[in-house]
C-alpha cells in the first residue's frame, strides 16, 4: 500500500449555482474524495457567475453545507468588478480569467478589460488564466508587465508549454497546470482511420477520442484535444509542468450527445489511477505525482496544511473504468473501459476517515474553506 499526502485539484466545475443536474458541492466532493483529493477550487463559470460578494456568498454557503472535503471557491473576472474582486481576495481561491473560448458567460476579449484586473488583484493572491495558444502569450507579458504571478491553466499545446519553459528561463513569474485527458489522449486525425475502442491503456497512451460516428461530443473540449506532436512535448516538458489539475468538467451523457454538445470532461475519479498507471510504466515517477499534485498547488495557491490527512492507495490493484462506478453526477468518462493499475482504497482527512473501499464516511459540511481557517 502507498501513502501519499492528500491530493490538490486547483481546477474543478462543481456546477453550483444553476447546474447541479450535472453536479453539486456533495456529488463533486465525493468524486473528489473517491480520486483522492482532500482540496478542490472551484471555477465561477457557473449560473450565475460568481463575480461578486452575493454570488461568492451563494456558492460558499451551498459549499459549506454540502462539501465532504476541503474546497475553495474561485471568483470570475468580469468587464466591471476588478475592484470588487480585489477586495474579495481573501475569502476567494483565486481569481480566474477567462480569456477564450470556454463554457459560460465570463469572457474577457478586450485587452483593455484585463488591465484593471492585473493591476488590482493582491499579488499575494493567486491570479488563473484560461488563455490558449497566442492569448496565452499576452497574458504572460501582462504578468511580466505588473510583475505578478500568472498561473496557466490547461496547457495543451507544444507552442505553449515551450513559451512557458521560455518566460520561466527568463524569471517571470509564471507556473502552468496540465490535464491528464490532455496527456492521455489526441484529436483524432480525419485522415486516419478510427482505432478500436478495446485495448486502451494508461501505459500506451495517447489514444484518440470518439471513436465512433455519433462520439464528436463525448470529444468536445476546450481547450480541444491536440495532435500526438502536442502530447509528446508535453510528456518530454514534464519539468516545465508545475501542477496536474482535472478541470472536472461535469455535463451528462444526455447534452454531450445532444445537438449541441457543451465542452468538458469529468476527471476527478479517472486522474490519479491513469497518473499512476503511468508511473507503473516508468513514464513519471511518484515524486512528480506528489510535487504536481500536492507540493506544488500548495505552494502556489497558498493552501493551509492539513493536519492527520494522507491517502493510501493500492498500486498494484488494476480494474477497469467505469462510469457506473463514479460518484460524479454526470455519468460518462472519456476513459470508459481503459485499465489502469493503482486504486485510492482509503482517504483519512483531518483525522476522520472520508473515503474507504468505493465508501464515503464523511457527512455533507464535513469540509471546509481553505480560507478561512481558525
Ligand atoms: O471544456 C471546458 N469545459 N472548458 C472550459 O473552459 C469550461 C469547462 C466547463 O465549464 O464546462
Ligand atoms: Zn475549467
Amino acid at each position: 500500500m502507498l501513502k501519499l499526502p492528500g491530493l490538490i485539484d486547483p481546477h474543478v466545475h462543481l456546477r453550483e449555482p444553476g447546474a447541479t443536474h450535472k453536479e453539486d458541492y456533495d456529488s463533486g466532493t465525493c468524486a473528489a474524495l473517491a480520486g483522492g483529493f482532500t482540496i478542490v477550487l472551484a471555477m465561477p463559470n457557473t449560473t450565475p457567475p460568481i463575480f461578486d460578494s452575493t454570488t461568492l456568498d451563494l456558492a460558499l454557503n451551498a459549499a459549506k453545507q454540502k462539501a465532504r472535503c476541503d474546497f475553495g471557491q474561485y471568483i470570475g473576472a468580469g468587464p466591471n468588478n476588478a475592484d470588487v474582486s480585489a477586495s474579495l481576495a481573501g475569502k476567494a481561491a483565486g481569481l480566474k480569467m477567462y480569456l477564450d473560448s470556454t463554457f459560460g458567460e465570463l469572457r474577457l476579449d478586450d485587452m483593455t478589460l484585463w488591465r484593471p484586473h492585473f493591476e488590482s488583484y493582491p499579488k499575494a493572491y493567486p491570479l488563473v488564466a484560461h488563455s490558449e495558444s497566442r492569448t496565452m502569450a499576452a497574458a504572460i507579458l501582462f504578468a511580466a508587465i505588473y510583475d505578478r504571478p500568472i498561473h496557466i491553466a490547461h496547457v495543451s499545446l507544444k507552442e505553449e508549454i515551450l513559451l512557458i519553459k521560455a518566460a520561466k528561463e527568463k524569471g517571470i513569474k509564471v507556473t502552468c497546470e496540465v490535464c491528464p485527458h490532455h496527456l492521455f489522449l489526441t484529436a483524432p486525425s480525419p485522415l486516419t482511420p478510427l482505432p478500436q475502442r478495446e485495448g486502451n491503456h494508461a501505459a500506451n497512451p495517447p489514444a484518440p477520442l470518439g471513436r465512433r460516428a455519433g462520439d464528436e461530443g463525448r470529444r468536445e473540449v476546450r481547450p480541444r484535444l491536440a495532435t500526438q506532436a502536442d502530447v509528446d512535448a508535453l510528456w518530454q516538458n514534464m519539468d516545465v509542468i508545475d501542477c496536474f489539475a482535472t478541470d472536472h468538467a461535469p455535463h451528462t451523457l444526455e447534452e454531450k450527445d445532444s445537438d449541441n454538445p457543451p465542452p468538458g470532461f469529468p476527471g476527478l475519479e479517472t486522474a490519479l489511477p491513469l497518473l499512476l498507471t503511468a508511473v507503473d510504466a516508468g513514464r513519471l515517477t511518484i515524486d512528480d505525482v506528489v510535487a504536481k499534485m500536492y507540493k506544488n498547488p500548495k505552494k502556489i495557491f497558498n493552501l493551509p496544511e492539513q493536519p492527520e490527512t494522507w491517502i493510501e492507495v493500492d498500486e498494484k490493484a488494476e480494474y477497469e473504468i467505469k462510469a457506473e462506478t463514479q460518484f460524479t453526477r454526470c455519468g460518462w468518462t472519456p476513459f470508459e473501459g481503459w485499465q489502469v493499475k493503482g486504486k485510492v482504497r482509503k482517504v483519512v482527512l483531518r483525522g476522520q476517515t472520508a473515503f474507504e473501499d468505493g465508501q464515503i464516511l464523511v457527512h455533507a459540511g464535513y469540509g471546509k474553506n481553505v480560507r478561512e481557517q481558525e
